[in-house]
């Protein structure tokens, strides 16, 4: 996808992670009914497994749900029992793709090298990557957060991204699933760190890449949040599995 040259929307991001059986289609079907109704000031995709990516794409279409994979291999296709190609996220509907989320670095062992091999195979596809970046509780305690994470950006993002419309998402790992929300200060810090990285790189384009925050995010907190500074859009765990609350927080948006 290549980048249009207005100052891009901001994103809401649902990742169900390994959730959502066939029942959860009903929820995704609910998001897409209520912004019918009621259009979002801001683009909001959802995330689910790819077991379910395909329903969940048909389920949703024709409405401004946008629907993407969570990760993706670096190669087209062959042998790699279990993995996903990019070409197989576009063919079974979805038009975004997850990079280097901080499960798939810890669990799997990604590194930037390889994070930044998925973002190119994205690309050759068409897929809007969402890049992801973010220390762990150690590294904050000991001040290296900000220095690791530019770190990290710098060697997850292809050269190839320039012109392409790309997100990246901040997400202190630390803050992942328990509750712990980065404070605004933190964030901003952290997003204006990243935003000085990304015009380096990639100038005016880098100037207005969406920068998501990631990370306990709630309707209760979304506002707030969203409001920071450098903040163009929410990457959203847990409070993306139900409707309501999801909804809650594209409101906030
Ligand atoms: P969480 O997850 O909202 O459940 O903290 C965020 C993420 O890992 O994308």
């Amino acid at each position: 996808m290549t980048l249009s040259s207005t100052t891009p929307r901001p994103l809401i991001a649902g990742n169900w992670k390994m959730n959502g059986l066939s029942a959860a289609l009903d929820e995704a079907r609910a998001v897409a009914a209520a912004l019918d109704q009621r259009p979002a000031a801001a683009r909001v995709a959802i995330f689910p497994p790819s077991t379910l990516l395909h329903r969940l794409a048909e389920a949703v279409e024709g409405s401004s749900v946008l629907t993407g994979g969570q990760d993706c291999h670096a190669k087209a296709s062959g042998a790699h029992t279990g993995d996903i190609s990019a070409e197989m996220i576009g063919d079974a509907g979805g038009t975004l793709v997850i990079v280097g989320h901080s499960e798939r670095r810890t669990d799997h062992g990604e590194t930037c090298q390889q994070v930044a091999a998925k973002v190119e195979a994205a690309l050759a596809f068409d897929l809007e990557p969402i890049v992801c970046v973010g220390e762990s509780l150690e590294q904050r305690q000991a001040g290296e957060a900000v220095a690791f994470v530019v770190g990290q950006l710098r060697n997850s993002l292809p050269a190839s991204l320039k012109g392409k419309a790309f997100n990246v998402a901040y997400e202190p790992i630390w803050a992942i699933g328990t509750g712990h929300v980065a404070s605004i200060d933190n964030i901003f810090e952290m997003h204006a760190a990243i935003r000085a990285e990304l015009v380096a790189r990639f100038g005016e384009q880098g100037a207005v890449t969406p920068i998501l925050y990631g990370g306990s995010v709630k309707p209760e907190n979304a506002r707030e949040i969203l409001a920071a500074p450098e903040v163009g859009g929410a990457l959203v765990g847990g409070a993306s599995l139900k409707a309501k609350d999801f909804l809650a927080i594209v409101e906030a948006a």
